[in-house]
Order: structure tokens, then C-alpha cells, then sequence
């Protein structure tokens, strides 16, 4: 019953420790393609359980999600889908501390059928987008934090996923930044057209989203 939409989560439930924790209770939404979707909600309420099983690091105890028009529990090949469907942004950069920007960007794309030369010019070309290219040669631990998050971006980016999964990706940065990676984001969607799907208690980022979905108590509230 996908009918075209991307993303299709329906009646999804995931609990934790033996059933006492019942972080998603039936949770049922659809993204059409290209949308910018906020997710919000207090903290504990399931978002990141949500994304997770959305990106195939985790699986539901029941339901299904099914991403441009692939039920996940028959998919092909999971490590494939992990690498190049999905993209992830975490609200910690999760960069490795002894790459450079520009290495870093690459990470994604090792045995993926792509020569040096093709990784490390699409790298260049991704650190242009985010605009970092003066910091290619930069390790992390000299980064400013929205430096290091648009790092994180573009490494996200690499294998060109078709969804964005972004887990609280201002979370960690004061409010300008926040907004300029968020700008970025918002961006790098129009101009390739990716599906994004973000955690946000940010008032602002919510609101820059074409919908917002609220998560309570395990289910969804469309604000629109
Ligand atoms: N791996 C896990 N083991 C046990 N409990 C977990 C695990 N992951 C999440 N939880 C619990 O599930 C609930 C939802 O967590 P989470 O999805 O991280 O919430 P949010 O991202 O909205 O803050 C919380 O009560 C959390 O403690
Ligand atoms: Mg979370």
C-alpha cells in the first residue's frame, strides 16, 4: 500500500526491555518524495528509535515501513540499502578524528565501486557544496561545530542517498549555525531533490519544514 509516497510507516511499534519500555506504539505516517518532513516531540518519546528503524539500524516488533516503494524486511541486500539509500546526520558529527574533511567525505564510498580518483573528486565536489572547500585538509578537532556538521553532510551525501535521515542536527549548535546548516539542508533538497526527514525541537527548524509531524506517546500527531 505504498501508492507512490517514499516513505511509508505503518502501525510500527518497538518495544525495549522485555516489553517495558514501549518507545513506538503504532506509529502510521507517509513522506512523498522531495518533502522536508520535522519530526518533534519531547525527549524519550521514540524519534531517534523511529529513524533508526527507518534506516535500518534497528527492526520493528510488528509493522511495516516500506522506502520508495521497498518493504524493508525484504530488501535485497540490508548493507547496500544502509550505504546508499540512507544517508544519516547525527546530532554529534560521529566523524573519525584522525581524517581530514576531505577523508572523511570518502568514508562512505570505500569498496563501492568507485576508483580513488572518483572518490576524492566527488569529496572536493560535496566540500564545495557545503561550502568547507579551504578546510579539505582540515582533521575535525579544528573545526568549528557547523563546520564539522556540514562535513557531516556531505559525508551523508556520498553515495547520493534518496533519504536524509537527520537526527537532531542543530542540536548541538547555537542558533545562528543552526540555521545556516539547516539552510544548507533545505538546499542541498531543492537542489537534488533527496526526501529529509529530521528530528528538531527546534521551534525554527520545525517551522522551516514543509510538514511537521509530532510524536507522542508513540503516535503521530500531523500538525501540518
Ligand atoms: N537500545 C535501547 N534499549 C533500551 N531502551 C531504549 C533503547 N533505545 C531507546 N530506548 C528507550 O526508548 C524510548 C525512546 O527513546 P528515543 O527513541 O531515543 O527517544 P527520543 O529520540 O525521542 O529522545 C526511551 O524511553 C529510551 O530510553
Ligand atoms: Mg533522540
Amino acid at each position: 500500500m505504498s501508492g507512490g509516497a517514499e516513505v511509508v510507516v505503518e502501525r510500527v511499534s518497538k518495544a525495549f526491555d522485555g516489553g517495558r519500555i514501549r518507545a513506538l506504539d503504532g506509529v502510521s505516517f507517509r513522506i512523498e518524495a522531495g518533502e522536508f518532513i520535522a519530526l518533534t516531540g519531547p525527549s524519550g518519546c521514540g524519534k531517534s528509535t523511529l529513524l533508526n528503524l527507518i534506516g535500518l539500524l534497528d527492526r520493528p516488533d510488528s509493522g511495516t515501513i516500506t522506502v520508495g516503494g521497498q518493504p524493508l524486511e525484504h530488501l535485497p541486500d540490508d548493507a547496500e540499502y544502509r550505504a546508499s539509500t540512507v544517508g544519516f546526520v547525527f546530532q554529534f558529527h560521529h566523524l573519525v578524528p584522525t581524517l581530514n574533511a576531505v577523508e572523511n567525505v570518502q568514508v562512505p564510498m570505500m569498496g563501492r565501486h568507485r576508483s580513488r580518483a572518483e572518490r576524492e573528486s566527488r569529496a572536493h565536489g560535496l566540500l564545495a557544496e557545503v561550502g568547507l572547500s579551504e578546510r579539505e585538509r582540515s582533521l575535525p578537532s579544528t573545526l568549528s561545530g557547523g563546520e564539522r556538521q556540514r562535513v557531516a553532510i556531505a559525508r551523508a551525501l556520498a553515495n547520493e542517498p534518496r533519504l536524509l535521515l537527520a537526527d537532531e542536527p542543530t542540536g548541538a549548535l547555537d542558533s545562528v549555525t543552526g540555521g545556516q546548516v539547516l539552510d544548507l539542508l533545505k538546499g542541498l533538497r531543492d537542489r537534488y531533490g533527496m526526501t529529509v526527514l529530521m528530528v528538531t525541537n527546534d521551534g525554527l527548524a520545525a517551522a522551516a519544514a514543509d510538514r511537521t509531524f509530532a510524536l507522542r506517546d508513540g503516535l503521530i500527531r500531523d500538525t501540518a
